[in-house]
């Protein structure tokens, strides 16, 4: 069953003002808001997310930038992208991660748009099934299934630890200016972070508390198929973003055929 705030609001083009409200208060409620059938036009996408902040550029390679807009990141699957390793191009699952988690400060939200969903008849975890995950849900069951471990796993989640891409070192976990409760805080996750620090592990404790950490966040994550049309705008303090398997292609009669797949994304500050 969808969680209630994980049911879609409906985008009509006669109420955009409605909708507008309505996001606000499904942010202000649950830090995310879902549209259905908002329409696949970087310049509504843009216009309707400038309501909410600032839309940033990409801040790594510009090979997946839109053409109609730099704050647009295109995710879809070409061969040769995928060889090259272009993360805009990879096949594959993607790990719980924040966006743009070396910039400071934080960007406010992070916002997706499903322009294709692509081949949805493969097995479950093979579709491309959003994985979204709040935060102090991951923290309320470590505190429940390690009481007398939780503080010093939180304490060593603040504390800065080197991050891949970047000399200088950041904590994974920060204090909210606006946090509602003790479980309430920030978090930013590099998809590559954990095996980053692996081979440190014996100087950064930190490893130990990241793998407590990805593993309470594997149990309280929402696995979520996304239609064609949707958008998710969530708090990028509060809610991490990944995504099940994609398979890119397949050969039929010797030509590969591939996933048509497509995902915008923009970052706002
Ligand atoms: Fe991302």
């Amino acid at each position: 069953m969808t969680e209630p705030f994980l049911q879609p609001i409906s985008w009509t083009e006669a109420s955009e003002q409605q909708l507008v409200a309505a996001t606000r208060a499904a942010l202000a409620n649950a830090g995310i808001a879902r549209i259905a059938r908002f329409p696949s036009d970087a310049w509504r996408f843009i216009n309707f997310l400038s309501m909410f902040g600032t839309p940033l550029r990409y801040y790594g390679d510009e090979v997946g930038t839109h053409p109609a807009d730099a704050a647009i990141w295109r995710i879809k699957y070409d061969i040769a992208g995928a060889k090259r390793g272009d993360a805009h191009a990879v096949d594959g699952p993607l790990s719980v991660h924040s966006s743009q988690s070396l910039r400071m400060p934080r960007p406010r939200y992070f916002s997706m748009l499903m322009v294709n969903s692509g081949w949805q008849d493969r097995p479950a975890g093979e579709n491309g099934e959003s994985v979204l995950v709040r935060w102090s849900d991951a923290f309320k069951l470590m505190r429940m299934q390690m009481p007398t471990e939780y503080d010093a796993l939180v304490d060593q989640l603040l504390k800065p630890v080197p991050f891949p891409g970047t000399n200088e070192t950041r904590s994974v976990a920060y204090r909210l200016d606006s946090a509602d409760h003790e479980f309430d805080l920030g978090i930013r996750l590099k998809g590559d972070l954990l095996e980053f620090l692996r081979p440190t592990a014996a100087s950064h404790r930190a490893v130990h508390a990241l793998e407590c950490l990805a593993s309470a966040t594997r149990t309280v994550a929402h696995v979520v198929p996304l239609a064609s049309g949707d958008l998710v705008l969530m708090d990028n303090d509060r809610w991490g973003h990944g995504r099940e398997a994609v398979v890119g292609h397949v050969m039929r009669e010797g030509k590969p055929l591939i996933n048509p797949r497509e995902l915008w994304s923009v970052t706002l500050g």
